[in-house]
């Protein structure tokens, strides 16, 4: 340890701020701005606040990154956690050997997911998951003797992770112009009937614009040819593209497509699954039934990484007693510590009956509260579905209108938040929000006072 790097007693703000700008690249970040800036230091958390170093508070409305999904300072995980790293810190899953955690976590999966999905491959992230997802569904298909299955479909502004295989899954243009993306991957419509609304400047019927969209899944199934298709992969949700809340007529179009063709259904379930819906996966919610669940975030509440992908017993069945060795898999896939920390995250879950409390109590109040939100003059629509929410801002809320891109409006009320202890993230201009599942009623409201300032101040300071 060098002087520098030692720690000090008292406020060290500016000390992390340093250091941090000296020697730490960060994620999905401009490092120029950054610099300017300076990060917000965030030292410790406690229920749904989060306490930065200089002993500001803020309610943590994303839930970390959509992951704490059972709250900060659970004693369950943390004991889960320290006792596993005494008994077993570390021990693989290859050469037929497996651990504890691993075989009671993959059980508890098959418990908590629909019932045809009874297998887990682990993995440390969502990236991992849906890079695991490729391999699956490529595998699957060459078991069968169809090797000419390759192209994978997704969806225009869909978020599956930031390896080269998942930003490709991924329809994030800014992404691809960075890395390009990788062969037989193509991308159709979202069902963002909002920003279809606002580019329209007319008229436009959800549920028809839902089944249009729909169909544009059809037609490029059609369009490639049935033979050349592999698999389709959507969120239930789109998260990180937005929080985009599709119409309904949108899944009962796309499941009936998925039904009709011989292609395998992904449904990436790293947001939406454990409970963040007020049902266990967002599967659940909208009655899908997918061949492969990729998940990560909820599945720990963040505490330690992992992630996984549930395979359906369909695939399964293929995979295991067709198709010999599969070489794929990580020095890390079911590590124990991760594994046992999970597994008592399911079980406090259980416990507690966060699903039903979300499903019944919490989140239609949320909704009802994000809904007042809509009621705002700089708010175009208010979305959400169970613990999730968008607000989209604009410009001329009886017109339709978006502000233009220059006036950085979503970073403009981000700010406010923050300084008013509001974690709010925003996608463009659409603020959204992701708490976390513990979040109470009286958490909520002072979530809604603090987003209706921060509302207030953003709206004055675009009118100027
Ligand atoms: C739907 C979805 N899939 C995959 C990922 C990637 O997960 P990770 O960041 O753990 O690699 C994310 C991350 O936000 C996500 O939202």
């Amino acid at each position: 340890m060098n002087q520098q790097s030692a720690p000090l007693a008292g406020n060290n703000t500016e000390r992390w701020q340093s250091l941090d700008s000296a020697h730490h690249l960060h994620p999905f970040t401009d490092p120029k701005e950054l610099k300017e800036n300076a990060a917000r230091i965030i030292e410790s958390a406690q229920g749904i606040y989060l306490t930065d170093s200089d002993g500001k508070e803020y309610l943590d409305a994303m839930a970390g990154l959509w992951c704490v999904n059972m709250g900060y300072g659970r004693q369950e995980l943390i004991d889960a956690a320290h006792n596993q790293i005494q008994q077993l810190p570390f021990y693989n899953a290859f050469f037929k050997t497996s651990h504890p955690p691993a075989a009671e976590l993959g059980a508890l999966l098959a418990e908590v997911t629909p019932a045809h999905m009874n297998h887990a491959f682990f993995t440390s992230s969502g990236s991992e998951a849906n890079d695991t997802v490729l391999r699956v569904v490529w595998r699957y298909w060459d078991i069968l003797g169809k090797p000419e299955k390759r192209v994978i479909i997704s969806r225009k502004n869909a978020y599956h992770g930031s390896t080269i295989a998942a930003s490709s899954l991924g329809g994030m243009a800014d992404m691809h112009k960075q890395g390009g993306i990788i062969p037989n991957i193509v991308h159709v419509e979202q069902p963002y009937w909002f920003g279809k609304r606002c580019e329209l400047g007319s008229d436009l019927d959800p549920e028809e614009f839902g089944r249009e969209v729909a169909q544009s899944l059809a037609d490029k199934i059609e369009e490639l040819g049935e033979d050349r298709v592999a698999a389709f992969i959507a969120e239930p949700i789109q998260g990180a593209g937005g929080v985009i809340v599709p119409p309904d007529s949108y899944w009962t179009e796309v499941k009936k497509i998925c039904a009709q063709y011989e292609i395998l259904f992904v449904v990436d379930e790293v947001i939406c699954g454990f409970g963040r819906t007020g049902h266990w996966f967002g599967s659940d919610l909208l009655d899908l039934k997918p061949d492969l669940m990729p998940m990560a975030k909820g599945m720990s509440s963040g505490y330690l990484p992992i992630g996984g992908v549930m395979v359906s017993d369909r695939v399964a069945d293929v995979l295991v007693n067709q198709g010999g060795e599969f070489n794929h898999g990580y020095t890390y896939s079911g590590h124990p510590v991760c594994a046992a920390v999970a597994a008592a995250n399911i079980r406090l879950m259980q416990r507690e009956n966060i699903v039903e409390t979300v499903r019944e109590s919490t989140a239609p109040y949320l909704q009802k509260r994000l809904g007042e939100l809509g009621d705002h003059p700089l708010v175009g629509e208010a979305r959400g579905v169970g613990m999730l929410g968008a607000i989209e801002l604009v410009e001329d809320k009886a017109n339709y209108v978006k502000f233009n891109k220059d006036r950085r409006a979503g970073t403009i009320c981000r700010t406010h938040c923050f300084d008013n202890g509001l974690v709010m993230r925003a996608v463009g201009d659409t603020m959204i929000i992701s708490p976390p599942l513990v979040m109470q009623k009286s958490d909520i409201d002072v979530f809604f006072e603090r987003a209706w300032k921060s509302l207030d101040q953003t709206h004055k300071d675009l009118k100027q």
